[in-house]
Formats: C-alpha cells, structure tokens, sequence
C-alpha cells in the first residue's frame, strides 16, 4: 500500500517515520541503517537514542528497507550516474566483446576508470588534477594528459561502433539509450532514467553533482530497474520538497509502479496532490510538540476527510472537490 503520514509541523511524524519505524524496522531486518551524515563536529550530531516501541505486526510482508531521501550519491566523484545504476558493468562488457579488445585481451576492469590498467595514470582516472596556487585557494583543472578522459591512450583506441568508453561517458542518457538501441541489457536502467525525466543528463557526470531532487530520482530509478522482488518498505520523508510540480507527478508515477510491483511506500507529507493519491492515511497530532505524538485517524483520505478533528480535513475536503 501506498501510506502518507500528515500532521502538522512538529507533530512527530519523522519521529515516527524517519526514527522509530525505521530503526525497529531494520533492527528486525537485521540490517545496518546508513550511516549519518559524518561530515561537521561530531559533538554536534545528536546523539543516538534508544528508540522504544515495538513493532505489534505487519512485517512478515517486509523483506528489505529502503530510505529514498535527497541526500547526495556517494561523496566522491568517482561515483557518477551510470556507475550508481549499474549500467556502466554491461557497458563495459560490451568494450571487452568487440574484436579488438579480445585481441589485447583487456576484459572489463580494463575499461574502469577505478583501475589501474586502464586510467589515465597522470589524474589517476579523475579527469582533472589539483593545481596549487601560491596565494590562492587550489583549483581543480582538466588533465592536462588526458584532457578529462579520465582513461589512457590505449584504452581509448578500443570503440565499440564508433565511440570510446570515455564518449559514451559524455552520452546524455537520451543520445546513450539511441546508441545502445541493440542490448537490452544496457537499455533497461536508461528507459527508467528517461521516464522519471532524467534523459537530459550525462552518464558520467559526478553523482556529487546532482540536485537533491535529482537524487532522489537517480535513487528511485535504480529501485524500479531492480528485478521486481517486492515485500521492501520504501520510507520517503517529504521527498516533494524543492520539486516542481510536475516533478511531482512524476515523483507519484515512481512510487505507485513501486507499490504496483508488490512493495509498501510510507510518505511523510505536507504535499495535497501526494495525500489525496495514497491509499491510506496516517494524521499524526493534533497539534506540534506536547500536543503531537498521537494518531488523530488512520483511513483512506476520503475518509479522513470527514474527520472533524483532523487538521488536514478541511484542506482535503478542498481539495479533493477541486
Ligand atoms: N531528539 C529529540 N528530543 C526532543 N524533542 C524532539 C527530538 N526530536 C524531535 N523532537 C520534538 O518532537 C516533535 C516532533 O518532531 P518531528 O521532527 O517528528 O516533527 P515533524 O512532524 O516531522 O515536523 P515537520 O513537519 O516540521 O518535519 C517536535 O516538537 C520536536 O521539536
Ligand atoms: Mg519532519
Ligand atoms: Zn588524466
């Protein structure tokens, strides 16, 4: 089912969602949760707390925990899109199959900028160096060896129809899907990116360098490629922030064909076209603080609706007649 939670600010629902049920949810999984932010003073991070509370029923249905947020991929730049996808391994297969390649036996390692064999030695497979300024702060500039290639010369003869490794990097992810017309293997992740509205960008570009919505996307795009395995919980918390309105709907797309697929999705939502579109609601208040914590109703929003003491009744109300 596809779950929002509402209530006003400081209601407690990330309390709810983002903590407690995602701790004793991956505590049950046994799973380790992702490790918080570790960048800032460590004595100001917030010190961990034991959550209470258990789980009364419900997760014989849950096999995996997913945490979709806008936080940035990976911290370094050598994570770009088509690596954190996935695309990049059957990309580089198809490098090590043509004739060429076979001939020099470089298999796919070969054409991994992460390797030593084939990067460029000098940026060691960055594509820009670190120059030191006397008395300015140090700039990063193309490689000066490679140009930004990232790869050696060698490498860089291997091309696979008419491109090297280090052209379909630069491919848009609209120009890659048009070239990989021929291997499904490769198409499949490019027409997810293409229909959460990421064909604009390039296969190499820095995960670092994507927009928190962006992200997020990027994030919800390698879910949906998965092969359908279903039974995971998907927890979101305000994943509309910052997003256009039709980013929106695009946002709604992804997240029912993930329910579609057999999984559960929890919102954490101030967004009406998000709460009026989920299956069941879960308002969380009545009001902020000491006046929070408590469930006000649970029900399809249609219902919820109808709930007199429920804050985020007579703006469904509205919206559900508009
Ligand atoms: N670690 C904490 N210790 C004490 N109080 C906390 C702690 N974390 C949150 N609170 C308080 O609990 C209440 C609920 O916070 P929570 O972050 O769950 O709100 P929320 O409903 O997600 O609000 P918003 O919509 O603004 O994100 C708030 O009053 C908050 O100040
Ligand atoms: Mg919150
Ligand atoms: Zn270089």
């Amino acid at each position: 089912m596809f779950t929002a939670v509402t209530g006003v600010s400081g209601s407690g629902k990330s309390s709810l969602v983002s903590q407690v049920l995602v701790e004793l949810v991956a505590a049950q999984l046994g799973q380790a949760l992702p490790a918080e932010d570790e960048e800032g003073d460590p004595l100001e991070r917030a010190a961990p707390e034991a959550t209470g509370g258990r789980l009364a029923s419900g997760l014989a249905g849950i096999r995996r925990l997913v945490q979709v947020d806008q936080r940035p991929i990976g911290r370094t730049p050598r994570s770009n899109l088509a690596t954190y996808t996935g695309l990049f391994d059957p990309v580089r297969q198809l490098f090590a199959s043509t004739p060429e390649a076979k001939k020099r036996r470089y298999d796919a390692g070969r054409f991994s900028f992460n390797v030593a064999k084939g990067r460029c030695e000098n940026c060691q497979g960055e594509g820009f160096v670190m120059v030191e300024l006397l008395f300015l702060p140090s700039v990063y500039a193309p490689c000066p060896v490679c140009h930004g290639a990232r790869y050696n010369e060698k490498t860089l003869e291997i091309k696979y129809q008419d491109k090297s490794i280090a052209d379909v990097l630069g491919l848009t992810v609209d120009d890659a899907w048009a070239f990989f017309a021929d291997d499904a293997t490769v198409r499949r992740p490019l027409t997810v990116l293409r229909d959460v509205g990421l064909g604009y960008l390039r296969l190499g570009q820095p995960a670092t360098e994507l927009s928190g919505g962006e992200a997020q996307r990027v994030k919800l795009a390698t879910e949906l490629q998965r092969p359908a395995r279903g039974h995971t919980l998907y927890v979101l918390d305000e994943p509309t922030t910052g997003l256009h309105p039709s980013d929106v709907e695009r946002l709604l797309l992804q997240l029912n064909a993930l329910v579609e697929a057999g999984n559960t999705v929890v919102v954490v939502e101030h967004e009406m076209r998000v709460i009026a579109a989920a299956d069941w609601l879960i308002d969380i208040g009545p009001g902020a603080g000491d006046e929070g914590g408590k469930v006000v109703i649970a029900a399809p929003p249609s219902e919820v609706a109808g709930a007199p003491n429920s804050r985020i009744a007579p703006y469904l109300v509205r919206f559900l007649a508009g």
